[in-house]
C-alpha cells in the first residue's frame, strides 16, 4: 500500500484530522484535510471534532492546538520542528521583562511557547496584530513580543509606541536588499509581496504586506499579477495552484542557496513518512502542563473572539 493511502486509512481508524501550514512540502500540503495559516490552522483546531489533530507546522502551532484540546491526542511529525522566533524569547527571560513594565497589556505574537502564552493577555497572529492592537485602549501601554519587524511595522501603522521585545525570524531576515532591487530592475513589472516578519527595509519596497494567507488572497484577486514574494518559498505551491496564470518569483536572499530562496529548514523537517508514522505510531505527542494550558488558553480564546 502506498504511503498515501495508507495515511488516509489511518486517518480514518483514528478519527484523525491533518491540518497542514502553506510552508510545508507540496506532498503534505495535498494530503491535508486543511492547509492555512497560524489563525486559519487555529481556528479549525478550536472547533474540529477530530479525536487526533496532525498538525503538519512547527512546534508552537502544534502546542497552540493543544492548549484549545487538552483532551485531544495532538501530534507533530518531528520535534525538531521548531522555530527561530519563539527561541528568540524565553519564557523565563520574557517574564522577569513582563515583571519590569506591570502596568503594560501583553500582546504575543502566536509564535512563541506555551509559557510564553501564559504570560500573555492577547495572543496575535500576522492576520490579526493590526485588529488586536486597535482593540486596545489608545492610553493602554503595551509590550509586544516576540517579532521586532511585526511589531515595528504596525507601529508604523498605527501610529502607537510598544514596547518592542527583540526577536525576529532568521528566514524573513534572510532576504537581500541589493538583489532584492536588483531583481526588482530586472523584472520591473513585478510587485513585491512580504510577509510582515520581514525587515523594514524590505516591507518599504511591498505593494502588499500581510499574512500567508493574506498574500494567497492578494495574487487571487490578481490572477494575471507577476510577483516577487517576499516569505518563506513553501507558499508558492498553493500560488501556483490557486492562481495558474500569475507568475512568480521567490525573494531572494544573501545566501546563494539552491532553490535561490528562503526555506524555513524548521518546517521542512516534516516529510510524508514522518507524517505517515506518527500517525500510526500516535507519537511524538504534544503536551502541555495543566497549569500553563489553562493560563495559555485564555488569550488565545480573547485573540479567537476578537478575530470573528
Ligand atoms: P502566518 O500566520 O502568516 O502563516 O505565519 C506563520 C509563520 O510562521 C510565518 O513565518
Ligand atoms: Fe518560525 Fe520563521 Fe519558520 Fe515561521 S518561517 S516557523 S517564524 S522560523
Amino acid at each position: 500500500m502506498d504511503l498515501k493511502q495508507s495515511i488516509a486509512e489511518l486517518k480514518k481508524e483514528k478519527n484523525a484530522i491533518i491540518l497542514a501550514h502553506y510552508y510545508q512540502i507540496p506532498e503534505i500540503q495535498e494530503i491535508a484535510d486543511y492547509v492555512g495559516d497560524s489563525l486559519g490552522l487555529s481556528q479549525i483546531a478550536a472547533e474540529t471534532d477530530a479525536d487526533v489533530i496532525v498538525f503538519a507546522g512547527v512546534h508552537f502551532m502544534a502546542e497552540t492546538a493543544k492548549i484549545l484540546n487538552p483532551y485531544k491526542k495532538v501530534l507533530l511529525p518531528d520535534l525538531e520542528a521548531g522555530c527561530s522566533l519563539a527561541e528568540s524569547c524565553p519564557s523565563d527571560v520574557f517574564e522577569r521583562f513582563v515583571k519590569l513594565h506591570p502596568d503594560h497589556t501583553v500582546v504575543t505574537y502566536v509564535n512563541c511557547s506555551a509559557e510564553v502564552k501564559a504570560l500573555t493577555d492577547i495572543v496575535c497572529t500576522s492576520s490579526n496584530t493590526l485588529k488586536i492592537i486597535e482593540s486596545i485602549p489608545e492610553d493602554q501601554s503595551i509590550i509586544f513580543a516576540p517579532d521586532r519587524n511585526l511589531g515595528k511595522y504596525i507601529m508604523k501603522k498605527t501610529g502607537r509606541d510598544m514596547l518592542l521585545w527583540d526577536g525576529s525570524c532568521l528566514v524573513h531576515e534572510a532576504f537581500s536588499m541589493d538583489k532584492l532591487l536588483a531583481l526588482h530592475k530586472k523584472y520591473p513589472d513585478y510587485k513585491i509581496i512580504a510577509h510582515p516578519e520581514s525587515e523594514e527595509h524590505i516591507l518599504k519596497t511591498a505593494t502588499y504586506i500581510g499574512s500567508t494567507a493574506g498574500m494567497i488572497q492578494y495574487v487571487k484577486a490578481h490572477p494575471k499579477g507577476k510577483f516577487i514574494v517576499a516569505t518563506e518559498a513553501g507558499i508558492l505551491h498553493k500560488m501556483r495552484k490557486e492562481v495558474p496564470a500569475a507568475e512568480l518569483i521567490p525573494a531572494p536572499t544573501h545566501e546563494d542557496n539552491t532553490c535561490a530562496c528562503s526555506e524555513c529548514a524548521f518546517m521542512k523537517v516534516n516529510t510524508l513518512q514522518k507524517l505517515h508514522d506518527c500517525l500510526l505510531n500516535e507519537s511524538p505527542e504534544i503536551e502541555v502542563p495543566k497549569h500553563i494550558q489553562k493560563r495559555a488558553l485564555v488569550p488565545i480564546e480573547r485573540m479567537l473572539e476578537l478575530s470573528k
